[in-house]
């Protein structure tokens, strides 16, 4: 059998050789055999020049031909080929990434619902809204397309100023729920499709603030959590400041034998930002809450969180007005240095939560700068720091007292030509410290004012009851703009349905004004339909 595989081997070499194939390509010497002749050796490189390239052809050959001009200029002319085709697919990515439009956040793809927790919906009837009444209403905002809604302050709070006045800031207070009802109605507006945002009130505390009985007592850690100055208890006071709400923003304190500042009510001292104890403190209470997992924050007064620490007079606008009336520029008391580097803190921390899809955390500041727009501006932040995601837009509330469309036009020119490049901007014509729309520009003007509203570049941001034109009620103190939500035309307006107290009266035009009636036509279904109309094309353009 061996012999017969020998003979067969010997036939092909035979029939090979007959061909004249070279099955080693090689010159007849192979390439190992290195000689000693020179003569020899210039005849075996001529040889080699002669080996055309063949597949499978060892290395030695490869590198004879690769030099060869027509090999290189072509490998380089592939290299540079494949080097240019890299970039220009580099190039056209970052363009069209450049180019195409950013994806939307859930703040930007809805307007954002304004609910005053007192007066919503009351599901105990002991006349004053809750969490719970919130949660059993969450099918108006469905119904609205509304995704986006500001719940006001929960806090534990002696409620000198409805709630803005915190006396615990990780605690709900009793009148609107427990922290339980805050979870479920959390979870359940998660469940479907809704963020909550709520108030964040880092500018004072209430004068119950363990914090403040504390500082009052000169505790050493505590004592100079808030603003103090040597005063008697009587005139004069440290300085002219006045606070918001009229009368000097000083008041003494009998347990402490000193003045401590506050720049609203007395019943809230105003917190010391200089110390560092307090801003972890602040910080601290902004992780308890996106720990829960709220989506967002309505950063209360930022303008007021710090003051001048030299406590000079501010100058008066008129200096010849007697003390009783004056007017001051506030140059001390608001916008002071180092503000801005408070809120972009407190949005650095809020980034490390927004990393998972869905997660963003929304932050919205309060600051009321009137004319001064730039001012407003800088609460974006910029391009290299972000601040918040905007500042409210309070130019419209200076609609009603001219409703003209000059007017309207310069007031929304003033925003757009004012906001820096790349930012998103946003409207509101009411809130819980502003006359209604309906008592301040008309009942006529409800439907315009809202059409406007709804359909202007950014985000609207609608206080309750304005989607179906509720009105003021009579009341002397604050509260004209918070009457119970009407809710049908049932006892207390379907407030609640238990008593026949409410906090507040009920305005007596529910029968007709409320949101049964009106959410089959009228208000609250322009309101619908523009909002379905707008998710197909503002919100996509
Ligand atoms: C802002 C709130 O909107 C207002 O109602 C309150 O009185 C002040 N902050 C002071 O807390």
């Amino acid at each position: 059998q061996g012999e017969d595989v020998l003979a067969g081997l010997s036939h092909i070499s035979v029939n090979t050789a007959a061909r004249n194939v070279n099955l080693y390509p090689f010159p007849s010497k192979a390439p190992n055999h290195v000689s000693e002749d020179p003569e020899e050796k210039l005849d075996s490189d001529a040889e080699y020049t002669q080996i055309q390239p063949y597949a499978g052809m060892p290395k030695e050959v490869l590198l004879l031909h690769s030099s060869k001009a027509r090999y290189r200029v072509t490998r380089e002319i592939l290299f540079w080929l494949m080097v240019a085709c890299t970039l220009a697919l580099v190039a056209l990515t970052v363009t069209v990434i450049a180019l195409s439009p950013r994806c939307m956040n859930w703040w930007q793809v809805s307007p954002v619902y304004q609910v005053y927790l007192r007066s919503f919906s009351d599901s105990d009837g002991d006349g004053v809204g809750d969490l719970k009444g919130i949660q059993k209403q969450l099918d108006h905002f469905q119904y609205l397309n509304i995704k986006s809604v500001w719940v006001g302050p929960f806090y534990r709070s002696p409620m000198r100023d409805s709630g803005y006045d915190v006396e615990d800031f990780r605690a709900i207070d009793p009148l609107f729920g427990t922290m339980n009802d805050f979870e479920e109605l959390l979870a359940k507006m998660h469940s479907v499709g809704l963020k909550l945002i709520m108030d964040f009130i880092p500018n004072h505390t209430s004068d119950r603030h363990r914090w403040f009985n504390l500082s009052r007592a000169t505790d050493p850690h505590y004592k100079d959590y808030y603003v103090w100055s040597d005063c008697d208890g009587s005139s004069p006071r440290p300085n002219n400041w006045v606070s918001v709400f009229g009368r000097s923003a000083w008041t003494y304190d009998e347990v402490r034998g000193q003045c401590y500042l506050h720049q609203f009510l007395k019943e809230q001292p105003e917190l010391n930002f200089r110390n560092p104890h307090v801003r972890k403190e602040m910080t601290d209470i902004i992780h308890f809450w996106l720990a829960k997992g709220v989506d967002g924050f309505r950063m209360g007064a930022v303008k007021h969180l710090l003051e001048a620490a030299h406590l000079r007079d501010e100058p008066q606008v008129d200096p010849n007005k007697a003390p009783v009336s004056w007017d001051l520029y506030h140059d001390y008391t608001i916008s002071q240095l180092g503000l801005h580097d408070l809120l972009r803190d407190w949005r650095a921390e809020m980034e490390a939560y927004s990393r998972e899809p869905g997660k963003y955390r929304f932050m919205v500041t309060e600051s009321y700068d009137y004319e001064e727009v730039d001012k407003t501006m800088m609460y974006y932040g910029t391009s290299l720091v972000k601040e918040s995601d905007f500042p409210f837009n309070f130019y419209l509330l200076d609609l009603p007292q001219n409703t003209s469309g000059l007017w309207v036009q310069h007031l929304v020119q003033l925003w757009m030509d004012n906001m820096p490049k790349g930012q998103w901007a946003n409207w509101l014509v009411g809130n819980h410290d502003k006359p209604r729309i309906a008592s301040s520009a008309g009942q006529t003007y409800i439907r315009v004012i809202n059409m406007l509203l709804l359909t202007l570049p950014g985000t609207p941001t609608t206080y309750y009851g304005e989607e179906i034109g509720m009105e003021n009620v009579n009341s002397a103190s604050r509260d004209p703009q918070r009457s119970p939500m009407q809710w049908s035309g049932d006892m207390n307006a379907g407030f609640n349905n238990k008593t026949n107290v409410t906090w507040l009266p009920v305005h007596p035009d529910y029968r007709s004004i409320n949101v049964e009636v009106q959410n089959s036509f009228n208000a609250v279904q322009l309101w619908r339909n523009i909002l379905i109309e707008l998710c197909g094309y503002k919100y996509t353009h």
